[in-house]
């Protein structure tokens, strides 16, 4: 009996059209364009307007993905959705995905794992559907980080950027083809450089939590950065030596997009060329657990990605959570 895994078989994307510029956050904030094009690569974002959210973005997306696949919701049998500024604590914004497109059979869950979000929900869906027991499984990085974000704080608010990404499983019995392999772990002492202290059980929303600006993203970018540049290179070697690939093997690497000098650097660790690292972040800034799905849709477009190819997601986020999947691209 060949050993059922799973693959991915489309994917698409939603980005808000309201576009917010360094230029415009120059008049924001004291900075400037050449400060965070050379510290971030970032150039420009998309943001919501007032009252589009998580679920509106993940929903988009969806929608695009099971009309490119010709996929009616009602074939949809589970429905993750990654993301860190879900519309409500609950219903999960799975519930409201779920809603939304009609997909009655599906059940599902949001996952919190910051900007290694989509990685991890990549991961639990392909468990269900190697299990045999699912057959399309829908997963979704969508984050609305303008909503926890403060404008008046420059150090954060010109890295992110909001939108969301759909793929969808389904099962391959080509043990050739689909994932291939994931590392996943987690670093809690890491979670204090980068945190939303407020809005949870700790701090429930008050007067207090509200004036000491605790619902925003709080960050100590310099810790996070180093954490980030050595464990994205580490999870890279890692998967690459334990299932006997070169480097040279790997056709793309789509890293989470953080910041562009993260990128480089892993890129510089592993030795790969500009060609076979997908960076995107100068037009969306850092969606959290958009970003990867958001890649996957240019490295299409572009051509850079073709059935057959090695291909590694790699992202490290808050918590921290490290993730990487290996999988062998399969149309
Ligand atoms: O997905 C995971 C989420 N987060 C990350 O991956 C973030 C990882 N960290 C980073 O990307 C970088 O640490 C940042 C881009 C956040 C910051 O870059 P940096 O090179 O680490 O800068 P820094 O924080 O060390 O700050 C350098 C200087 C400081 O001034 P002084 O103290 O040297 O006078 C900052 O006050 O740059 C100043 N600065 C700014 N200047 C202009 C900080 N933010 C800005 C700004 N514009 N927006």
């Amino acid at each position: 009996m060949p050993r059922i895994s799973a693959k991915i078989t489309g994917v698409a994307r939603y980005l808000p059209p309201r576009l917010l510029t360094n230029e415009d956050l120059e008049k924001m904030v004291d900075t400037n364009h050449e400060w965070i094009f050379e510290r971030t690569g970032i150039s420009e974002r998309h943001i919501v307007d007032k009252g589009v959210a998580a679920s509106h973005l993940a929903t988009e997306a969806a929608r695009q993905l099971l009309e490119q696949k010709q996929v009616a919701p009602e074939d949809i049998d589970l429905i993750i959705v990654a993301t860190v500024t879900p519309d409500m604590l609950f219903p999960s914004t799975a519930c409201l995905v779920q809603n939304n497109l009609g997909a009655k059979r599906a059940w599902g869950f949001d996952l919190i794992a910051a900007c290694s979000g989509f990685i991890y929900a990549v991961t639990v869906g392909a468990q269900f559907v190697a299990a045999g027991t699912h057959h399309r499984a829908l997963v979704i990085g969508s984050d609305v980080m303008t909503s926890i974000i403060n404008f008046e704080d420059r150090a954060t608010c010109i890295l992110f950027g909001d939108g969301a990404g759909a793929v969808l499983l389904e099962p391959t019995a080509d043990g050739e083809e689909g994932i291939l392999d994931f590392h996943h772990d987690i670093d809690g002492s890491g979670g204090q450089y980068l945190y939303m202290p407020a809005g949870g059980s700790l701090h429930p929303t008050s007067h207090e939590t509200v004036d000491k600006k605790m619902h925003y993203v709080h960050q100590d970018g310099r810790q996070v950065f180093k954490y980030a540049v050595r464990r994205m290179g580490e999870v890279a070697d890692l998967l690459l030596t334990r299932n006997s690939f070169q480097t040279t093997d790997l056709k793309l690497l789509v890293p989470h997009q953080a910041n562009q000098r993260i990128i480089r650097a892993t890129q510089q660790r592993l030795g790969l060329p500009d060609e076979r690292v997908l960076l995107n972040i100068g037009k969306f800034g850092n969606t959290t657990a958009g970003t990867i799905p958001i890649a996957l849709v240019d490295a299409l477009a572009c051509g850079r990605l073709k059935k057959g190819d090695l291909t590694m997601l790699l992202a490290v986020g808050a918590g921290f959570t490290t993730g990487g999947l290996l999988l062998r691209w399969a149309y």
